[in-house]
């Protein structure tokens, strides 16, 4: 029996080991060119992490500088950063909850009940830990702003605030949970699709009737392999031999939504589920690569033998790819698109090539793992959503190589060419997309400092990249876009496409800011240096633009919130232009315990869709006058239901400005 951890302290603990790999020859010989171009730039310029971009961190200061300006163009007066057992939004904001874990999708269903929770009834509930949220205009093409369809990613369950009566002490959590509460997990993990509409008052409210409402689970929804991997022995299971048909997704991340209104979800942290003894001798390599099985797995594999890889052995191959799903025809099976890798896929956003085709930027969120384009080889037609169909099956991914003078380069992961070929093990194209990390290693990539959340901005036309933070990054391993040893703050790193399309494969590179608290000269924060007293944050992850072309950075610092800034995640305004550039301005912060997900705005930017995840869960030791592990019994905080006999309930909120105005000002 595997030692039981909680839920985010395996997360944690997997997102912050780096997956050791073989140190070719081409990656060797990269690091030290960098290291070299990199001290070259620290003597002309005289401060290392700002050498990277040459044109870098224009606008940035020293951090010890007073504020000297206005905020700029944010409007609204900032909240202080701090850390209680509920949220706070900008006093001329209001911050509603719209649907929480086990709220209805459908009517007739009774109140929730978590004594009473099973899988069945959770597979008509919202599930747990709401992460992406993307809104779909109804009716489709309108670009509505009072109706549409919300499509909500469920990451993970914390089994400890989910079910009553488990033993205390996580060591005896996942040998208590049941066959029952594992397929209840299971029910709890996948996607919702939700019609939501706004009256006329401006509040919004959940459609319970509506056909449109949907639950995707883990447990049991079909969805369908499609690509060049699709049918590939190495996907073939004893339930699926023609590897056409995988049931469920997992660990759904952050994601996106394509011009034609389809909802892409993202398998990130997919070696959680699997345990067992290996016996596939062909796919140690790619087991180990992936990180499976994960040293202190979920418990599902005691009753779900697919997730036993001694049984299963290419049951992990199933798992690990972007998800399209059509939220407007709930009859539709979700394709799994194979053609966009296999890795720890974030999230999947996406912006217009100069040519109508559509380029879809992704980051692999674990330590020293990179940064991924895939460009379609056709060109999109909203106006005939039938003729998207097969679009993201065709195309050409790429990996990201940084270079110490600013620019970069798209390497383009093909089978036959550059090493990815027999001679690395790599037999077809499939071989390459599920091995998409190894086939990386080979081009020499740049392993970066935790690519979260890949932000196109379409008023900039520029991309930005939440590197969320890398405790293993070291002075021997820095290159220009981790400039930081032991970066435990992280940084936004802002792309420039080549000849102002996002088809090329060139671009430029600059850093918008080194995260941290800018008193403490020992974080090497770098803001501009009209930063405010709260303008500043670490671990950026999910990201959302406005129609004004500035960041909103929704944060996670996981357990370690106390010793990174001390205050709870939250939601920051960035400027990415003009003098402002570089300046935070913090709208909202979550209750003790929660990761600060979604954000999405509605077409017109009067409502700002956030997620909290994970109330009461991480790092709740230090939080001060609890000090211990939340249990479903004892939670840190009961948010935010705050009633006696309800655990905390991660939920969806609709930020909107009191007087009706664009959220932020
Ligand atoms: Fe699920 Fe990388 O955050
Ligand atoms: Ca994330
Ligand atoms: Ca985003």
């Amino acid at each position: 029996m595997t030692k039981y951890k909680s839920l985010s302290e395996r997360r944690e603990e997997q997102e912050d080991n780096a997956i050791e790999r073989p140190a070719s020859p081409s990656l060797n010989t990269l690091w030290e060119r960098r290291i070299a171009r990199r001290s070259l730039l620290k003597g002309a310029a005289g401060l290392g992490l700002m050498a990277g971009a040459g044109t870098g961190l224009t606008g940035l200061a020293g951090c010890d500088q007073k504020p000297d300006a206005p905020n700029f163009t944010f409007n609204f007066p900032e909240i202080a950063h701090g850390v209680d057992t509920t949220h706070h939004v900008a006093t001329d904001h209001s911050a509603d909850v719209l649907i929480r874990w086990g709220d209805a999708l459908k009517p007739g269903l009774p109140a929730f009940d978590p004594h009473a929770l099973d899988a069945q009834s959770q597979l008509g509930r919202f599930g747990y830990n709401n992460d992406y949220i993307g809104f779909v205009p109804l009716p489709y093409g309108s670009g509505a702003s009072n109706h549409g369809l919300l499509c909500v990613n469920h990451e993970y369950t914390n089994d400890e605030l989910m079910f009553p009566g488990l033993p205390s002490g996580d060591d005896n959590v996942a040998a208590a949970l049941s066959e029952a509460q594992v397929k209840t997990c299971m029910a709890a993990h996948g996607n919702s699709i939700v019609e939501v509409q706004r009256d006329g008052k401006g509040n919004w409210s959940v459609v319970t009737d509506s056909p449109f409402n949907r639950r995707i689970s883990t447990l049991e929804t079909p969805i369908r392999l499609s690509g060049p991997a699709a049918g590939h022995p190495r996907l073939a299971t004893s339930a699926d031999p023609e590897a056409r048909t995988v049931t469920g997704t997992l660990n759904n991340c952050a994601g996106g939504i394509t011009p034609w209104g389809t909802y892409l979800t993202c398998e990130e942290n997919i070696n959680y589920y699997f345990d067992g003894e290996a016996n596939s001798a062909s796919e140690a390599e790619n087991y180990q690569r992936m990180g499976i099985p994960a040293e202190h797995p979920y418990p599902w594999h005691r009753y779900v033998p697919r997730f036993d890889i001694g049984q299963e052995p290419n049951e992990p191959n199933r798992f690990g790819w972007v998800v399209e799903i059509d939220p407007l025809d709930p009859a539709q099976m979700p394709v799994k698109r194979t053609a966009l890798g296999r890795f720890k896929h974030e999230g999947c956003e996406n912006t217009p090539t100069n040519d109508g085709r559509l380029a879809l930027y992704m980051g692999d969120d674990q330590r020293f793992e990179y940064a991924y384009k895939f460009v379609t080889a056709d060109k999109f037609d909203t106006k005939n959503r039938e003729a998207n169909r097969t679009l993201l099956d065709h195309g050409t991914l790429y990996v990201a190589r940084f270079e110490e003078d600013g620019s970069g380069r798209w390497l383009p992961l093909i089978h036959g060419q550059n090493g990815l070929d027999a001679t690395n093990g790599f037999l077809s194209q499939a071989d390459v997309l599920i091995e998409a990390r190894r086939a990386s290693d080979i081009l020499g990539a740049t392993p970066l400092d935790r690519t979260e959340d890949v932000q196109p901005n379409p008023l900039t036309r520029k991309v930005y990249f939440s590197l969320t933070n890398n405790s293993r990054r070291t002075k021997a391993n820095l290159n220009g876009p981790d400039p930081r040893p032991a970066n435990i703050w992280g940084q936004i790193m802002e792309l420039t496409p080549g000849l102002d399309d996002h088809g090329s494969d060139h671009f430029t590179w600059d850093l918008l800011v080194l995260c941290g608290n800018p008193k403490n000269p020992a974080t090497g924060a770098s803001w501009n240096k009209n930063i405010t007293e709260n303008g500043w944050f670490a671990c950026p992850d999910n990201l959302a633009a406005d129609a004004k072309g500035r960041l909103w950075v929704a944060t996670d610092q996981g357990e370690d919130w106390a010793r990174t800034t001390g205050t709870a995640d939250g939601i920051w305004g960035l400027e990415t232009q003009g003098p402002g550039r570089g300046t935070g301005h913090m709208l909202f912060r979550v209750p003790v315990g929660a990761e600060m997900c979604g954000p999405c705005f509605t077409p017109d930017g009067t409502t700002f869709f956030v997620a909290v995840q994970h109330p009461a869960s991480d790092g709740t030791e230090e939080f001060s006058g609890f000090e211990r592990k939340s249990t479903f019994e004892d939670p840190a905080t009961r948010w935010p239901d705050f009633k006696p006999d309800m655990p905390p309930r991660p939920s969806v909120l609709a930020i909107r400005r009191k007087d009706g105005g664009a959220v932020g000002g």
